[in-house]
């Protein structure tokens, strides 16, 4: 059973004391649950004040970039071992923005990739569309070339450890969420690649998570498609509230589906 993860990405929001005070708040409202996997990737500026606030707690610290080097003559880089030693257990990889405004590419991802595994830190791997690539009909095409080439020469014992985030771009930030159809479909689409490169039980156990305008409105829409393993949220993850609601939808609906599988059984 995959447990789900959800995943809040504060971009480049929030001074210390916010993100602090956000924290201590979002501690409140989710201490207590058990069956979703929750991190969140404040700035780098905040993963020291808020490492500590979360430190033993169900709610994992993820940085949302790093490079590919341990040290090094990088200004203005940070690196995995820098990251680990803040107490960081999970990094962003090739978010889409990075792609877009800092020009990352596939090459450098798997690089970024490779690092993360070798540390034991759990990636979140971004993959997505942009709007005139799912007009043209790539989106399919883009998609696989993104995890062919960001997963190029991983092992399956590293491939085990990857959590994916399908994020179509014209999804992020812009208050349009793909259909719960739409996102099932890709997710669908990449397992079937995992498939391909690791076989069917690694396929079977990577979780997929869906980011794009993700809300409590629309959190269990999403969660009731069967190859949809949580979300990565950006906006509604900022404030304590709507973030602890769309974790709570999570676990209710994670809660069912494993009452139905153990019924079916
Ligand atoms: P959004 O961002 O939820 O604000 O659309 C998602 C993301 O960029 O991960």
């Amino acid at each position: 059973m995959r447990i789900p993860i959800i995943g809040g990405n504060w971009k480049m929001n929030k001074t210390v004391k916010e993100a602090v005070d956000m924290v201590e708040d979002l501690k409140q409202r989710v201490g207590n649950i058990q069956d979703v996997e929750i991190v969140i990737f404040p700035p780098f500026t905040a993963l020291k004040s808020v490492g500590e606030v979360v430190k033993g707690t169900n709610i994992g610290l993820g940085a949302q970039n790093m490079y590919w080097e341990e040290e090094g003559a990088y200004t203005g880089e940070i690196s995995p071992l820098m990251i680990l030693d803040i107490g960081c257990r999970y990094v962003i990889l090739g978010h889409s923005e990075r792609r877009q405004y800092f020009k990352e590419t596939n090459e450098e991802i798997n690089k970024k990739l490779k690092v993360a595994l070798s540390s034991g830190i759990t990636p979140v791997v971004c993959v997505g569309e942009k709007i005139e690539e799912r007009r043209r009909g790539k989106a399919k095409k883009v998609v696989e070339e993104q995890i062919k080439d960001c997963f190029k020469e991983i092992t399956l014992e590293e491939a085990r450890r990857i959590v994916i985030a399908y994020e179509p771009v014209w999804a992020i930030g812009t208050g349009e969420t793909a259909t719960p159809e739409q996102a099932e479909e890709m997710h669908l689409f990449i397992r079937n690649l995992l498939k391909d490169l690791f076989g069917e039980e690694i396929s079977q156990s990577l979780r997929i998570q869906y980011g794009g305008s993700v809300k409590p409105a629309n959190i269990e829409e999403l969660m009731k498609e069967k190859d949809i393993d949580g979300a990565l949220v950006g906006g509604a993850s900022l404030k304590a509230d709507s973030f602890a609601e769309i974790i709570k939808k999570t676990a209710e609906i994670s809660k069912i589906s494993s009452s139905l599988r153990s019924k079916n059984e």
